[in-house]
């Protein structure tokens, strides 16, 4: 991956209609980077792909690609790829054809043709199945030959729309490595959708976090995972247990709630079920839901700060159901809040 900017969405806006669907968006993202676009359904990922592949005008703003402003560019006259959820793959052709499809259409025959087919298939596993037509094929296979079929169009930009939500939970995990090997492979640009934080989490070099037609956070997984920067991050990453802070005390269903020692300056505090500490501390709650979770175990407790989701280890002693527990949220291991709401 270099450092310099490959892509650049500058005060990007798009709209249906009077609709605004992504309002003002800067992004920069470098060549050979993976960057996963996360969140809720509605928030403008699939808005944004479109305007990158051509598919939308904006109403505002610049793209740029390699060098070039691409804004006006015909969709295909950008060298930007696109995989769909769907796969669209032509079910009378082989597998073969189908992904010798657009290589057909750019004028290129006979044995270049073979090598470029041929080596896409290669990539993605696919070689032994060139003849097979595509509906005797499995889920992860089909969305294999999308996959191959983009990419030997040598795109400078691969986008995939949520590429693997057809996919039963084992062949997306299989699917998920696959893809990150071709990706690194190649060295193609990726921008991938999806709206599973796990999978974003794994995959992407960088992960943009949208709300509302909005950027919320960009930064590494590591980065979104430990330090969100807002409650609608921290929630969307698994953080259960959220409270704004006012007046220097945490801001509960049941009221303001002071904790010991002096809380740091942010906007509110946010804890994973598994920093929460269970059988000591200056609290006490009530567990009202206990469950096994193989490795460890889920209690859900009732509190004065309200609801309060904690992970212990498994080999722990069980607390029963209708025990009274002491517990602490312990405010080194908190993630510091800059943003509530
Ligand atoms: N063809 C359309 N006409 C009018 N509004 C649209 C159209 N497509 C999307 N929108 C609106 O634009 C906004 C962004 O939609 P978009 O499809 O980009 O969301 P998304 O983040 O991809 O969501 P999902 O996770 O459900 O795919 C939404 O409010 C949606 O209702
Ligand atoms: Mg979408």
């Amino acid at each position: 991956m270099s450092d310099t900017t490959f892509l650049t969405l500058d005060k990007l806006s798009l709209a249906y209609g009077s609709t605004v669907a992504v309002k003002d968006l800067d992004l920069e993202i470098r060549k050979g980077e993976l960057l996963a676009l996360l969140g809720p359904s509605g928030c403008g990922k699939t808005t944004t792909m479109r305007s990158i592949a051509g598919l939308m005008n904006p109403v505002g703003g610049r793209i740029h690609l390699d060098g070039t402003d691409i804004t006006r560019v015909a969709a295909n006259k950008r060298a930007v790829g696109l995989v769909f959820q769907s796969y669209a793959l032509f079910p009378h052709l082989t597998v073969f054809e189908n992904v010798a499809f657009g290589l057909k259409l750019k004028g290129i025959r006979g044995t270049e043709l073979e090598t470029k087919v041929k080596a896409g298939l290669k990539s993605v596993g696919l070689a032994a199945f060139a003849d097979r037509k595509t509906p005797e094929l499995s889920g992860g296979q089909q969305q294999r030959v999308a996959l191959a079929r983009s990419m030997v169009m040598e795109p400078k930009v691969l986008l995939l729309d949520e590429p693997l939500s057809n996919l039963d939970a084992r062949l997306r995990l299989e699917m998920r490595t696959e893809l990150q090997r071709v990706q690194k492979e190649s060295g193609v640009t990726m921008i991938f959708v999806t709206h599973d934080q796990v999978e974003a989490l794994a995959l992407a070099d960088r992960i943009v976090v949208m709300k509302n037609g909005a950027i919320e956070q960009i930064g590494t997984p590591e980065e979104i995972y430990n330090h969100p920067v807002s409650s609608f991050v921290a929630d969307f990453v698994g953080f259960e247990n959220i409270f704004a802070i006012r007046d220097g005390k945490l801001v509960t269903g049941t009221g303001e709630v002071a904790l010991p020692g002096n809380l740091p300056r942010a906007a509110g505090l946010a804890w994973r079920p598994r920093t929460i500490s269970l059988g000591s501390g200056p609290m006490k709650g009530r567990v009202r839901g206990v469950s096994f979770a193989g490795g460890t175990r889920e209690y859900v407790l009732e509190t004065p700060l309200g609801t309060i989701k904690a992970e212990v280890d498994a080999a722990l002693p069980a607390h029963a159901l209708d025990a009274d527990v002491a517990f602490d949220l312990p405010v080194e291991s908190a993630a510091l809040l800059k943003r509530f709401g």
